[in-house]
């Protein structure tokens, strides 16, 4: 079996990646419900956030979040890394310590070899071991399609959650991985992908939010969300929306994978950007200077994307400084928030 190519790719249906149920879908589906109501759910369905928070003590609370979705790419042990990754980001992304994971696991153990699955797991064992939390237990169903994630429950002080809605006048913002990936999946799927950039994005796509959100704890950080299935600008919107303040974004700053530019100057954009534009374009004023492609770059659904962090804006040089140091090389200075256009993202 070593080494032969197992196109798990194939076995997915639905086109683009990751792709989240659209908002208004689930608003739907939830609108109405009598939801339970609890005085220690500091950070609940209501507040849609990275994760959900239960206090259980004056310092102690739980984070919890669940991700799982089928294979972006083609090699099952880094499928496994790339989901488990992705799944722990969202207590990073809280400020919280994951401490314990559950396999969530969908197979369709009719066409697909076993081994698969085994090695899928593999790769989520080790970035479990990687992030130093326990698997306590897992569920596991028969489906036509293959789906894997994790259910991840962290530690967090409750009076140090970062959440989307903190944004200050004059913070600025560092984003801590590159953008494009949803680009790049599409060309892996249409066999487009050479080697060199198929390893790049899965190692990206593979790598711990861990050391950003540990770095960003010593920091004056206000708020801080994960970029996933909205794209940057989808995640973007998730934190101004409501906060009353405008954010200024220099397209150029923003980190992104070159071939990903190249592939959506050929059309390769995923549904999921266009859903993503359709969902928040109006809350964003593009200068013309800011080319379709880059704008199209800019909604581009993420898996497992960075950090999006809000920082006073006098210590963010330092903090940018401290994540280049710590290996976190491709962070950079996006934006700021502003006075002036109120929840509104200007992009020139
Ligand atoms: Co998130
Ligand atoms: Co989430
Ligand atoms: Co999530």
């Amino acid at each position: 079996m070593a080494n032969q190519p197992i196109r798990l790719t194939e076995s997915v249906k639905g086109a683009g990646c990751a792709a989240k149920l659209a908002p208004g879908d689930l608003d739907r589906a939830l609108c109405g419900l009598d939801l339970p109501v609890d005085p220690n759910l500091i950070v609940g369905l209501d507040r849609a956030d990275d994760a959900g928070v239960y206090r259980i003590s004056d310092d102690l609370a739980l984070v919890q979040t669940i991700d799982f979705f089928p294979p972006m790419v083609d090699d099952p042990f880094s499928f496994g890394q790339i989901a488990a990754a992705n799944a722990l980001s969202d207590v990073y992304a809280m400020g919280g310590t994951p401490k314990t994971v559950m396999n969530v696991v969908a197979f369709p153990a009719k066409t697909m070899d076993i081994t698969i699955l085994r090695a899928i797991i593999e790769g989520g064992l080790d970035k479990m071991r990687e992030a130093g939390v326990v698997l306590v237990g897992g569920h596991s169903v028969e489906d036509s399609e293959l789906k894997y994630g994790l259910a991840v429950t962290g530690f967090i002080h409750p009076n140090r959650i970062l959440t989307k809605k903190n944004l200050q006048t004059g913070d600025c913002l560092i984003l801590t991985k590159p953008i494009g990936t949803g680009i790049i999946v599409t060309a892996i799927k249409a066999g487009l992908a050479g080697a060199a950039i198929t390893d790049k994005v899965t190692r990206a796509m593979a790598t711990l939010n861990r050391d950003a959100a540990l770095l960003m704890q010593d920091f004056p950080v206000h708020a801080c969300t994960d970029i996933t299935g909205f794209g940057f600008l989808g995640h973007l919107a998730e934190m101004v929306v409501g906060s009353g303040h405008g954010v200024r974004i220099r397209a150029s700053s923003v980190p992104s994978y070159p071939e990903a530019l190249e592939w959506a100057d050929m059309g390769l954009i995923p549904a999921g950007a266009y859903n993503n534009r359709h969902f928040r374009g109006a809350l964003v004023d593009f200068s013309p200077s800011v080319s379709q492609r880059v704008q199209d770059l800019l909604f581009d659904p993420q898996t497992s994307g960075g950090l999006l962090i809000a920082v006073e804006a006098k210590a963010a040089p330092d903090l940018l400084r401290a994540l280049i140091a710590k290996g976190v090389g491709d962070a950079a200075l996006v934006g700021e928030i502003v006075m002036e256009s109120k929840e509104r993202i200007m992009v020139d």
